[in-house]
């Protein structure tokens, strides 16, 4: 693995917003992480932890990802899983990978990730975003790994233009308010948890 910095002009908590809904995989993702709008149509399971929200996405009989295809995942039909914690104060640990349809175990073809995201405010609006994302096959490759870091890199800067815009529609004091979609629901029991423990922090 590979680990990476970088900073958002941004509040941290809409680098948690975006990292509790995957479905901008398909969208903000299109041409790297994602390929797929499947993702985006696929409901994640969402666990309530005691320090954070446990997720679970898996989609079936779907295409690789575009970055899947250039370190050679099949392009036949793939399922595709995401298997993530998000912890308090904003730490992500994901399991994901991509395998040939229908398959289980370790076969020829699966492609298999951790990453480990944290993210800490350098301001008000300002946020330090640490990463990496390790791989667990071609070990003795480097230019697997340093290949791995470049779609990360890529990907993350997809994500910051978008964050960073929101951070910029939001400061302009649009009359606006913010509504809650179905694809919200770990957003919510996490801001809800998030809200309780820094109020019982606050009345200690
Ligand atoms: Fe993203």
């Amino acid at each position: 693995m590979k680990p990476g910095y970088m900073h958002y002009d941004a509040s941290h908590d809409l680098i948690t917003d975006n990292l509790l809904d995957f479905s901008h995989l398909s969208f903000v993702h299109e041409k790297s992480l994602g390929g797929t709008t499947q993702i985006a149509e696929t409901r994640a399971h969402v666990d309530l932890l005691s320090n954070g929200v446990r997720l679970t996405r898996r989609v079936h009989g779907s295409v690789p990802a575009p970055y899947h295809v250039s370190i050679g995942a099949p392009r036949g039909p793939v399922d595709r899983w995401w298997i993530y914690d998000y912890l308090i104060p904003g730490v992500l640990l994901l399991d994901s990978g991509v395998r040939p349809a229908g398959t289980t175990g370790d076969v020829e073809g699966m492609l298999h990730f951790h990453s480990c995201q944290a993210i800490t405010p350098s301001g008000p609006k300002t946020t330090h975003y640490f990463f990496m994302q390790a791989h667990s096959f071609k070990l003795d490759d480097a230019d697997i790994t340093e290949h791995l870091y470049q779609s990360v890199v890529g990907a993350f800067g997809e994500d910051r233009r978008m964050i960073e815009a929101q951070q910029a529609i939001i400061d302009s004091n649009l009359p606006a308010p913010m509504l809650g979609l179905p694809m919200d629901a770990a957003l919510a029991q996490y801001r809800r948890l998030y809200g309780r423990i820094l109020q019982s922090e606050a009345s200690a």
